[in-house]
């Protein structure tokens, strides 16, 4: 089975299954920023859109989803029809360059294909100053044994080693490179000031 599959069979009860700590970790993640309305924040894997509400409430308007599963972007659209969302890999996404002011991947990173491409394209979609974060509501050992476990599907999608996550963010461009892989995972790194596009 393919992972868009997989997440399409799963999309239905995928709300179910969240925990406590998955609620409280979007918020965690968020309360390291500050956020103005005319902000513009690109959630990428947005699942059934469980980081959207959080961001509304902290009054960013102009949200956009990107989550390839159609199954997921249906319950998604069933929840919060008022939300952007598009149906689509972010490898393949033509997503704009300089648009972005924060690009969110919560509980999604290791499911997708191409992890320098996802680094390089969020690089370039993000405005100078920007900031991307990749966050988990576990520690990498637990997320990469829980995978193991999940499904042979995704039992291969591991959080790579910290000194690859560093070199994934540097090697794209982003600086002010931070981890934190506790009872949770947290990595941030930020778009260099008035950097030209290529
Ligand atoms: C474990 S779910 C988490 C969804 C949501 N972020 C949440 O926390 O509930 C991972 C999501 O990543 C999406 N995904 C997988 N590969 C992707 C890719 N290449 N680009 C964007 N999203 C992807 C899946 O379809 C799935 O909805």
């Amino acid at each position: 089975m393919g992972k868009h599959s997989f997440f399409n069979r799963i999309s239905e009860e995928w709300d179910q299954h969240l925990k406590e700590k998955d609620f409280s970790s979007v918020q965690k993640m968020l309360a390291h920023f500050s956020f103005s309305p005319h902000e513009k924040v690109l959630d990428v894997g947005a699942g059934t859109g469980i980081v959207y509400p959080y961001l509304r409430d902290l009054g960013v308007s102009d949200y956009q989803a990107l989550e390839p599963s159609e199954g997921m972007a249906r319950v998604f659209l069933k929840k919060h029809p008022e939300a952007k969302i598009r149906v689509v890999e972010f490898e393949e996404d033509d997503t704009p360059a300089a648009c972005f002011d924060k690009i969110f991947i919560f509980n999604a990173f290791p499911h997708f294909k191409d992890f320098e491409l996802v680094f390089q394209k969020s690089y370039r979609a993000l405005k100078a100053t920007g900031i991307l974060v990749i966050c988990h509501s576990m520690s990498r050992e637990e997320l990469n044994a829980y995978h193991k476990k999940a499904s042979k599907v995704v039992a291969e999608d591991v959080l790579p080693a910290q000194d690859v996550m560093t070199s994934l963010f540097t090697n794209a461009g982003f600086v002010d490179v931070q981890i934190e892989n506790t009872n949770w995972y947290f990595a941030s790194g930020s778009k260099a000031p008035f950097k030209e596009e290529v």
